[in-house]
């Protein structure tokens, strides 16, 4: 007796609580915790000039909006550390207008999610959501093994080791970064 109540009861409650999540949750199917990108960064610490740039230049809500819409593909962002950016020659940052600030950031970014192992084999260069002078896409190139749990990238002027997520759950990978990347396009030649 006791038996054949369980099966109407369990299907009871599966479909209250179908119910349940369509109405606590109008947008169904998308991630219940919308993704923050400054969220995480905060979290990691250790980013706060990077969380400052996406902020300022509202790429922040681009990447949020973006990965929150089911995009297909997703994206990658490489987070530049607080000590990558005081590393660069001082007056750097002041030196960009804020156009080459806004595509300095967009160079952090690849407009695909990637983890460690699909970066180390795609095939390079891989282009970046950033256009440098006469609208030309600025790309990056990345050299790895598919075993290891580490990645070159090199801009063609600096080069830095890929091996620190922050996340890696689609559609949205974050890794720190212990360089800032740059190209000639950003007025320096020379890696420091
Ligand atoms: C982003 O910028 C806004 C407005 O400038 C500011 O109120 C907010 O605190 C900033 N958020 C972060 C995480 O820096
Ligand atoms: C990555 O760079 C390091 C340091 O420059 C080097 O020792 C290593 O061989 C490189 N790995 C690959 C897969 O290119």
């Amino acid at each position: 007796m006791a038996k054949s109540a369980a099966l109407p009861l369990l299907l009871t409650f599966f479909l209250f609580s179908q119910v349940n999540i369509a109405i606590s949750n109008p947008a169904a199917g998308a991630a219940p915790q919308p993704i923050n990108i400054l969220a995480i960064l905060q979290k990691a610490g250790r980013f706060s000039t990077f969380i400052r740039l996406l902020n300022q230049t509202q790429l922040a809500s681009q990447i949020n909006n973006h990965v929150n819409a089911n995009s297909y593909g997703g994206l990658t962002v490489f987070a530049a550390t607080d000590t990558a950016f005081r590393n660069l020659p001082a007056g750097t940052l002041n030196g960009l207008t804020t156009q080459e600030l806004v595509q300095l950031v967009l160079y952090h970014i690849v407009p695909r999610f990637y983890t460690i192992k699909t970066l180390a084999t795609t095939r390079s260069p891989v282009r970046t959501q950033a256009t440098g002078r006469g609208g030309r896409i600025l790309v990056l190139y990345f050299s790895g093994k598919a075993n290891q749990k580490q990645v070159n990238v090199s801009t063609g002027v600096v080069r830095t080791t890929i091996y620190k997520p922050l996340t890696t759950r689609s559609p949205l990978a974050v890794y720190q970064l212990d360089k800032v990347l740059w190209t000639s396009q950003f007025g320096l030649s020379k890696e420091f």
